[in-house]
């Protein structure tokens, strides 16, 4: 049973950060507009970190497979669920004259064949076939299969190492992450609804923005501030904060008063019927239970919750709240271009007042995320022009102050051993 809030929880002592050995000091604004800094992000950051690049549900059958483009690294990623159901990767290039071989983003195939020249690969990356092969001077095709890419799983997530060698495991990557998330029952990953734009802006200014709920009074006033925010606690401090290794977990606010007004005649309609596990949410309360019971999800077990952000370092949150869980990600385009993609997890509808709840849901994720996002071009522009060498952030920033401090820290690092020892 979830507790109310005590009174103490928004004193202003500064703890998440006093608490986690990070500076309180202005924090450089130039990783997020400088050209160099993010050709260093490339090297050090992207091309050594574990990556999570999609879900096991996303391939759930031999011979389905997915395409992923890296574009920082210059990368298309080929991720296939073998015969034998294992999950492997590859670049996406052919041994031939290197045209990429598949252009689909996603499908079922238990071969490829590239269209330039019909070279043919199985899905475990070996190639095939070889047209006219006796014009060619001994082609080796044991030794012109795909280019394998490192990946491995954690709790139903793919995970993808550029580096030929990864410096290290993918346990040793996600350090103390790994045991505090084990055993989440992630709800409906299979049925995603998916939203995905191109921002002008820096992928840390996109990340950032929904690393901290302080920003939601002022951005959101006509769709989320109410919720996330009361007289309480006006500034929507956060609940909780943990860092883990390179990652962090913050816990927000909910209001527990808060109700649908009157005017929001179609959202009590649907969400009294349905019994929903929040006014903004696609699941039934009823579906939650084993989820929400897991003492890391609203970790403070109180009532007055809204949602939980998980920050795994560098490009990719994991969100939950009462009514499901959903993912962030954030694919850096060029210094000042992202690509954000957002699945939110629901069930399949089974009747049409679940499906009238789920498009209110998504109704209202589409108009919170379009404030969001209007926003960012405005930061990128304003931290563009230069002005401002420094950012300043509070208490309640701390999962910001966390990920700038470690991608400098990658930025600069000789080894990732010597990047993960923050
Ligand atoms: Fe692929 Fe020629 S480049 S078959």
């Amino acid at each position: 049973m979830n507790s109310p809030i005590e009174n103490s929880t928004f004193d202003i002592d500064h703890r998440f950060t006093r608490q986690s050995g990070l500076s309180t000091g202005p924090v450089p604004l130039e990783p997020y507009h400088s050209e160099e800094f993010y050709q260093a992000e490339k090297e050090q950051v992207f091309k050594r970190a574990w990556l999570v690049i999609g879900r096991v549900e996303d391939i759930p059958e031999p011979g389905d497979f997915m395409r992923r483009d890296v574009t920082i690294a210059g990368v298309s990623v080929l991720v296939t669920r073998t015969k034998g159901g294992e999950i492997r990767a590859f670049h996406n290039t052919c041994s031939h004259r290197g045209t990429e071989v598949v252009m689909a983003r996603e499908g079922k195939a238990s071969r490829f064949v590239c269209p330039y020249h019909n070279w043919t690969y199985r899905n475990d990356g070996s190639l095939m076939g070889v047209p006219d092969e006796k014009a060619f001077f001994g082609v080796d095709k044991s030794k012109c299969g795909l280019e394998p890419i490192a990946v491995a799983t954690w709790e139903g997530y793919i995970f993808i190492n550029l580096q030929k060698v990864p410096e290290v495991t993918l346990e040793e990557f996600l350090g103390p992450l790994a045991d505090y998330l084990a055993g989440v029952a992630y709800t409906f990953p299979d049925n995603a609804f998916v939203v995905r734009a191109d921002v002008g802006a820096n992928w840390k200014i996109v990340s950032d923005a929904f690393l901290e709920s302080y920003h939601i009074p002022a951005i959101h006033p006509e769709t989320i501030g109410a919720t996330f925010s009361s007289n309480e606690n006006p500034f929507a401090r956060l609940l909780d904060a943990k860092l883990l290794g390179q990652h962090a977990h913050v816990s927000m606010y909910g209001n527990p008063n808060f109700e649908l007004q009157e005017k929001h005649k179609i959202d009590r309609v649907a969400q009294k019927l349905e019994g929903a596990g929040s006014v903004i949410s696609a699941n039934k309360l009823d579906d939650m239970q084993q989820f929400l019971s897991h003492p890391v999800v609203n970790p403070t077990k109180t009532s007055g919750w809204s949602m939980d952000s998980v920050h795994i370092f560098p490009h990719t949150h994991i969100n939950w709240g009462p009514g499901g869980f959903w993912l962030h990600q954030f694919w850096p385009l060029a210094v000042d271009k992202t690509r954000h993609e957002a699945r939110f997890f629901m069930a399949k509808p089974m009747t049409m007042r679940q499906r009238l709840q789920q498009e209110l849901y998504v109704a209202r994720v589409l108009e919170v995320i379009a404030e969001d996002l209007c926003n960012m071009e405005r930061t990128q522009r304003g931290v563009s022009a230069g002005a401002k060498q420094f950012m300043q952030l509070q208490d309640n920033e701390i999962a910001i102050r966390r990920s700038i401090d470690n991608v400098m820290r990658w930025a600069s690092a000789g080894t990732v051993k010597e990047a993960l020892a923050a």
